[in-house]
Protein backbone atom coordinates (compact mmCIF):
# COMPACT_ATOMS: atom_id res chain seq x y z
CA UNK A 1 0.00 0.00 0.00
CA UNK A 2 1.36 3.28 -0.98
CA UNK A 3 1.99 5.33 2.19
CA UNK A 4 0.45 8.92 2.88
CA UNK A 5 0.83 11.55 4.75
CA UNK A 6 -0.84 13.96 5.99
CA UNK A 7 -0.23 17.78 7.91
CA UNK A 8 -2.81 18.86 9.92
CA UNK A 9 -2.10 22.17 10.41
CA UNK A 10 -5.20 23.15 12.73
CA UNK A 11 -5.41 27.20 12.94
CA UNK A 12 -1.64 28.18 11.62
CA UNK A 13 -0.63 29.59 8.69
CA UNK A 14 -2.61 32.66 6.87
CA UNK A 15 -2.84 32.60 2.98
CA UNK A 16 0.48 34.34 2.52
CA UNK A 17 2.01 31.78 4.90
CA UNK A 18 0.26 28.86 3.58
CA UNK A 19 1.86 30.22 -0.13
CA UNK A 20 5.44 30.79 0.96
CA UNK A 21 5.16 27.07 2.57
CA UNK A 22 3.87 25.44 -0.47
CA UNK A 23 6.51 27.05 -2.65
CA UNK A 24 9.34 25.74 -0.56
CA UNK A 25 7.80 22.33 -0.64
CA UNK A 26 5.93 21.38 -3.12
CA UNK A 27 9.07 21.26 -5.50
CA UNK A 28 10.64 19.03 -3.33
CA UNK A 29 8.31 16.76 -3.27
CA UNK A 30 8.34 14.92 -6.74
CA UNK A 31 10.89 12.38 -5.41
CA UNK A 32 8.94 11.27 -2.43
CA UNK A 33 6.92 7.73 -3.57
CA UNK A 34 4.16 8.58 -1.27
CA UNK A 35 1.01 10.90 -1.17
CA UNK A 36 1.04 13.75 0.60
CA UNK A 37 -2.42 15.63 1.71
CA UNK A 38 -1.84 19.11 3.45
CA UNK A 39 -5.31 20.46 5.64
CA UNK A 40 -4.95 23.89 6.02
CA UNK A 41 -7.06 26.13 7.88
CA UNK A 42 -10.26 26.71 5.80
CA UNK A 43 -9.32 30.58 5.40
CA UNK A 44 -6.00 29.69 3.31
CA UNK A 45 -8.07 27.11 1.31
CA UNK A 46 -7.83 29.10 -2.14
CA UNK A 47 -4.67 29.75 -1.20
CA UNK A 48 -3.40 26.17 -1.24
CA UNK A 49 -5.59 25.43 -4.23
CA UNK A 50 -3.90 27.90 -6.30
CA UNK A 51 -0.51 26.68 -5.02
CA UNK A 52 -1.19 23.28 -5.53
CA UNK A 53 -2.47 23.46 -9.35
CA UNK A 54 -0.53 20.54 -11.20
CA UNK A 55 1.00 18.57 -8.68
CA UNK A 56 0.76 14.71 -9.08
CA UNK A 57 1.14 13.24 -5.48
CA UNK A 58 0.47 16.47 -2.97
CA UNK A 59 -3.23 17.53 -2.21
CA UNK A 60 -4.95 19.42 0.51
CA UNK A 61 -8.60 18.87 2.23
CA UNK A 62 -10.31 20.61 4.71
CA UNK A 63 -10.07 19.72 8.73
CA UNK A 64 -13.72 20.44 9.21
CA UNK A 65 -16.58 19.81 7.02
CA UNK A 66 -20.23 19.98 7.79
CA UNK A 67 -22.49 17.54 6.59
CA UNK A 68 -24.36 19.80 4.56
CA UNK A 69 -23.59 21.58 1.55
CA UNK A 70 -25.52 25.18 2.61
CA UNK A 71 -27.69 25.99 4.91
CA UNK A 72 -28.09 27.83 8.64
CA UNK A 73 -25.06 26.39 9.58
CA UNK A 74 -23.39 29.56 11.01
CA UNK A 75 -19.27 29.43 10.86
CA UNK A 76 -19.15 26.44 9.66
CA UNK A 77 -17.11 25.18 6.40
CA UNK A 78 -18.55 23.16 3.15
CA UNK A 79 -17.72 20.37 1.90
CA UNK A 80 -19.10 21.29 -1.68
CA UNK A 81 -16.69 24.41 -1.46
CA UNK A 82 -13.74 21.82 -0.60
CA UNK A 83 -14.75 20.14 -3.72
CA UNK A 84 -15.09 23.04 -5.71
CA UNK A 85 -12.02 24.72 -5.21
CA UNK A 86 -9.96 21.10 -5.87
CA UNK A 87 -9.60 19.94 -2.61
CA UNK A 88 -9.51 15.96 -1.93
CA UNK A 89 -9.90 15.13 1.50
CA UNK A 90 -11.58 16.11 4.53
CA UNK A 91 -10.96 15.66 7.99
CA UNK A 92 -13.73 14.11 10.65
CA UNK A 93 -13.70 13.67 14.20
CA UNK A 94 -9.99 15.02 15.07
CA UNK A 95 -9.69 14.96 18.53
CA UNK A 96 -10.07 18.74 19.09
CA UNK A 97 -13.11 18.84 17.18
CA UNK A 98 -14.40 16.20 19.71
CA UNK A 99 -13.18 17.24 22.76
CA UNK A 100 -12.74 21.69 22.05
CA UNK A 101 -16.21 21.74 19.77
CA UNK A 102 -17.83 18.94 21.83
CA UNK A 103 -18.97 17.44 18.39
CA UNK A 104 -21.20 14.85 18.67
CA UNK A 105 -20.28 11.19 18.04
CA UNK A 106 -23.49 10.90 16.32
CA UNK A 107 -22.63 13.33 13.55
CA UNK A 108 -19.37 11.54 12.47
CA UNK A 109 -21.24 9.40 10.31
CA UNK A 110 -23.05 12.00 8.28
CA UNK A 111 -20.06 13.58 7.51
CA UNK A 112 -17.96 10.32 6.54
CA UNK A 113 -20.87 9.73 4.06
CA UNK A 114 -21.26 13.45 3.12
CA UNK A 115 -17.84 13.65 2.14
CA UNK A 116 -18.04 10.09 0.60
CA UNK A 117 -20.95 11.19 -1.65
CA UNK A 118 -19.28 14.12 -3.33
CA UNK A 119 -16.34 12.11 -3.74
CA UNK A 120 -13.55 13.18 -1.32
CA UNK A 121 -11.90 11.07 0.97
CA UNK A 122 -12.78 11.49 4.45
CA UNK A 123 -9.76 10.85 7.06
CA UNK A 124 -12.12 9.64 10.29
CA UNK A 125 -9.88 10.07 13.20
CA UNK A 126 -10.51 8.15 16.46
CA UNK A 127 -8.76 7.40 19.48
CA UNK A 128 -8.64 7.33 23.37
CA UNK A 129 -8.27 9.58 25.95
CA UNK A 130 -5.37 9.03 28.73
CA UNK A 131 -8.36 8.17 31.18
CA UNK A 132 -9.97 4.99 28.99
CA UNK A 133 -6.67 3.85 28.04
CA UNK A 134 -5.57 3.22 31.86
CA UNK A 135 -8.74 1.98 32.85
CA UNK A 136 -7.97 -0.39 29.72
CA UNK A 137 -10.80 0.72 26.82
CA UNK A 138 -8.23 1.39 24.36
CA UNK A 139 -9.80 -1.40 22.19
CA UNK A 140 -13.25 -0.80 22.85
CA UNK A 141 -13.17 3.07 22.53
CA UNK A 142 -11.39 2.48 19.29
CA UNK A 143 -14.70 0.14 18.17
CA UNK A 144 -16.97 2.29 19.47
CA UNK A 145 -15.77 5.25 17.57
CA UNK A 146 -15.63 3.22 13.90
CA UNK A 147 -18.88 1.71 14.96
CA UNK A 148 -20.66 5.77 15.14
CA UNK A 149 -18.49 7.36 12.26
CA UNK A 150 -18.69 4.19 9.78
CA UNK A 151 -22.54 3.27 10.16
CA UNK A 152 -23.23 5.26 7.05
CA UNK A 153 -20.08 4.64 5.05
CA UNK A 154 -19.87 2.53 1.55
CA UNK A 155 -16.96 0.40 1.41
CA UNK A 156 -16.94 0.86 -2.16
CA UNK A 157 -15.58 4.24 -1.93
CA UNK A 158 -12.22 5.63 -0.16
CA UNK A 159 -12.20 5.80 3.57
CA UNK A 160 -8.46 6.45 5.40
CA UNK A 161 -8.36 5.79 9.18
CA UNK A 162 -6.24 7.88 11.26
CA UNK A 163 -5.41 6.28 14.89
CA UNK A 164 -4.46 9.08 16.95
CA UNK A 165 -4.50 8.37 20.56
CA UNK A 166 -5.43 11.64 22.92
CA UNK A 167 -2.58 11.96 25.47
CA UNK A 168 -0.21 11.91 22.16
CA UNK A 169 -1.57 14.59 20.60
CA UNK A 170 0.79 17.69 20.85
CA UNK A 171 1.90 16.57 24.36
CA UNK A 172 5.69 15.53 22.60
CA UNK A 173 4.45 12.20 23.93
CA UNK A 174 4.53 9.56 21.84
CA UNK A 175 2.70 6.18 21.92
CA UNK A 176 5.53 3.68 21.96
CA UNK A 177 6.03 1.36 18.89
CA UNK A 178 3.99 -1.71 20.84
CA UNK A 179 0.94 0.41 21.74
CA UNK A 180 0.62 1.47 17.82
CA UNK A 181 1.12 -1.76 16.66
CA UNK A 182 -1.51 -2.82 19.05
CA UNK A 183 -3.92 -0.60 17.91
CA UNK A 184 -3.43 -0.48 14.42
CA UNK A 185 -4.15 -4.18 14.50
CA UNK A 186 -6.94 -4.12 16.32
CA UNK A 187 -8.26 -1.65 13.89
CA UNK A 188 -6.90 -3.99 11.24
CA UNK A 189 -9.20 -6.58 11.73
CA UNK A 190 -11.86 -4.36 12.76
CA UNK A 191 -12.39 -2.63 9.62
CA UNK A 192 -12.17 -6.08 7.69
CA UNK A 193 -15.03 -7.33 9.59
CA UNK A 194 -16.82 -4.09 8.46
CA UNK A 195 -16.13 -4.99 4.90
CA UNK A 196 -13.35 -2.37 4.72
CA UNK A 197 -10.37 -3.95 3.00
CA UNK A 198 -7.55 -2.27 2.01
CA UNK A 199 -8.34 1.19 4.32
CA UNK A 200 -4.75 3.11 4.85
CA UNK A 201 -4.80 3.60 8.76
CA UNK A 202 -2.52 6.67 9.72
CA UNK A 203 -0.81 7.00 12.90
CA UNK A 204 -0.84 10.54 14.59
CA UNK A 205 0.27 12.35 17.71
CA UNK A 206 3.53 13.84 18.33
CA UNK A 207 5.27 12.38 14.67
CA UNK A 208 8.62 14.27 14.63
CA UNK A 209 11.71 13.13 12.28
CA UNK A 210 13.11 11.29 14.66
CA UNK A 211 10.51 8.88 15.40
CA UNK A 212 9.00 8.54 11.79
CA UNK A 213 11.42 6.01 10.60
CA UNK A 214 10.56 3.66 13.31
CA UNK A 215 6.44 3.92 13.80
CA UNK A 216 6.64 3.65 9.74
CA UNK A 217 8.11 0.39 10.04
CA UNK A 218 5.26 -1.61 11.59
CA UNK A 219 2.78 -3.52 10.21
CA UNK A 220 -0.47 -1.90 9.83
CA UNK A 221 0.59 1.70 10.15
CA UNK A 222 0.04 3.23 6.26
CA UNK A 223 1.57 6.88 7.08
CA UNK A 224 0.79 9.60 9.54
CA UNK A 225 -1.03 12.51 10.39
CA UNK A 226 0.81 15.14 11.67
CA UNK A 227 0.56 18.62 14.04
CA UNK A 228 3.54 20.14 15.04
CA UNK A 229 6.12 18.88 12.83
CA UNK A 230 4.26 19.79 9.90
CA UNK A 231 4.45 23.44 10.10
CA UNK A 232 7.78 23.90 8.84
CA UNK A 233 8.64 22.19 5.30
CA UNK A 234 11.89 20.57 6.34
CA UNK A 235 10.70 18.70 8.98
CA UNK A 236 7.40 17.59 7.51
CA UNK A 237 9.57 16.33 4.35
CA UNK A 238 11.91 14.61 6.49
CA UNK A 239 9.03 12.74 7.41
CA UNK A 240 7.64 12.18 4.45
CA UNK A 241 10.95 10.60 3.27
CA UNK A 242 11.51 8.38 6.35
P1 LIG B 1 0.76 16.55 16.76
O1 LIG B 1 -0.76 16.60 16.24
O2 LIG B 1 1.57 15.88 15.65
O3 LIG B 1 1.16 17.96 16.99
O4 LIG B 1 0.77 15.71 17.99
C1 LIG B 1 -1.33 15.53 15.56
C2 LIG B 1 -2.77 15.84 15.23
O5 LIG B 1 -3.44 16.56 15.97
O6 LIG B 1 -3.30 15.38 14.20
Amino acid sequence: MKKLFAANWKLHKTPAETRDFLRAFLPQTKTVAAEIVIFPPASSWEAAAQSFAGSANCFWGGQNVWSQAQGAFTGENSAQVLKELGGRYALVGHSERRSVFHEEPTWMSDKVAFVQGLGLTPILCIGETLAERDAGQTDAVNARQLEEGLAKAKTSQPLVVAYEPVWAIGTGRVAQPSQVAEAHAFIRRNLQEKGFEGTPILYGGSVKPENAGELLGLPDVNGFLVGGASLDPESFLKICRA
